[in-house]
């Protein structure tokens, strides 16, 4: 019934000019590309906002890096948000969308290159615990500050044989207060299969905190299908970083389901609250069916059902 995480949403300044960024990602196939009144963003903003929603896909997407991007501009009031103040990495909140790549090294050097792009993390490998998984990792950040995490799981899949080039979204990233609460929440979710868990402080990461770094405890979990999630605590907690629904850089994950209602009832019946929804939007040819689910945290989430 839940396969993974289908999509995450990232927040834009300018529409066109992220699908410019993106498409040289590598997300180049425009699913649906949707302008107007955002149904459940009511429940989050106070009002209905108005924005422009483009789901990409990326051609190259493999089982391993298989999930979306969804572009969100606010276009009303004040447009989008900011980036969260004071977000380092693992705050309360989305901390970063991560792709599945093949050849980090030639791919950071590319996706740092492009304009408004910067570096954050030089690739380096490790292996994470407890299963000493292999991987080459490496971080850029989009034009808007977004965190977009580079990975070839080479431990697990190296990657299809070719050029240098990013899949599609392996993880996704936020911060918790209560691990073992979010992970029980997760589990019903369907991400049963634990990959690493680490209690290490992750030294390349020490230049992003502006406050003295926080003790980081990391979990990845995968689904059968989809893309994983990678819940983090830190202690302390650090400041609230989920920031308003539609801010600038990745701000909410989305979890495919193959039907909408019956995943609703599924976990209505499991005391999961239902936040805004089911909601359904013409989008050309599909249709965008998505819901909006109490997270312990109060991270933004939703089921989407793809019709699209
Ligand atoms: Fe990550």
């Amino acid at each position: 019934m839940f396969a993974g995480v289908e999509h995450v949403g990232v927040g834009v300044a300018d529409t066109e000019a992220a699908l410019a960024f993106y498409g040289e990602v590598g997300f180049s196939e425009v699913l649906f590309d949707f302008t107007g009144e955002i149904p459940g963003s009511e429940a989050f903003a106070g009002s209905r906002r108005r924005g422009r929603v483009v789901m990409l896909a990326n051609p190259h997407a493999t089982p391993v890096g298989p999930g979306r991007l969804k572009l969100m501009q606010l276009l009303d009031g004040a447009g989008p948000p900011p980036l969260p103040a004071g977000q380092g990495w693992g705050e309360l909140g989305v901390s970063e969308v991560c792709l599945h790549v093949r050849d980090v090294g030639a791919v950071h050097a590319r996706l740092a290159g492009l304009d408004g792009a910067r570096s954050l993390m030089a690739p380096l490998d490790g292996a994470v615990p407890p299963h000493e998984v292999s991987l080459d990792i490496a971080y850029v950040a989009d034009p808007w500050g977004g965190k977009l995490e580079l990975i070839e799981w080479t431990g697990l899949w190296r990657s299809l044989p070719g050029p240098a080039r990013a899949e599609g979204v392996n993880h996704v990233a936020f911060g918790v207060s209560e691990l073992a609460r979010s992970r029980a929440f997760y589990e019903r979710l369907g991400f049963t299969e634990p990959l690493f868990e680490s209690t290490e402080f992750f030294e390349p990461m020490a230049s992003w905190y502006t406050r003295p770094r926080p003790e980081q405890h990391m979990l990845m979990l995968m689904a059968p299908q989809g893309a994983g999630i990678e819940p983090c605590l830190l202690t302390p907690l650090g400041p609230d970083c989920r920031g308003e629904w539609g801010r600038l850089g990745p701000f909410e994950l989305a979890v495919g389901v193959s039907n909408l209602e019956r995943a609703l009832a599924t976990l209505a019946a499991e005391g999961v609250a239902l936040v805004s929804g089911p909601h359904r939007v013409e989008v050309g040819s599909g249709e965008w069916r998505y819901a909006y689910i109490a997270e312990p945290d109060g991270n933004y989430l939703s089921l989407v059902e793809v019709r699209y």
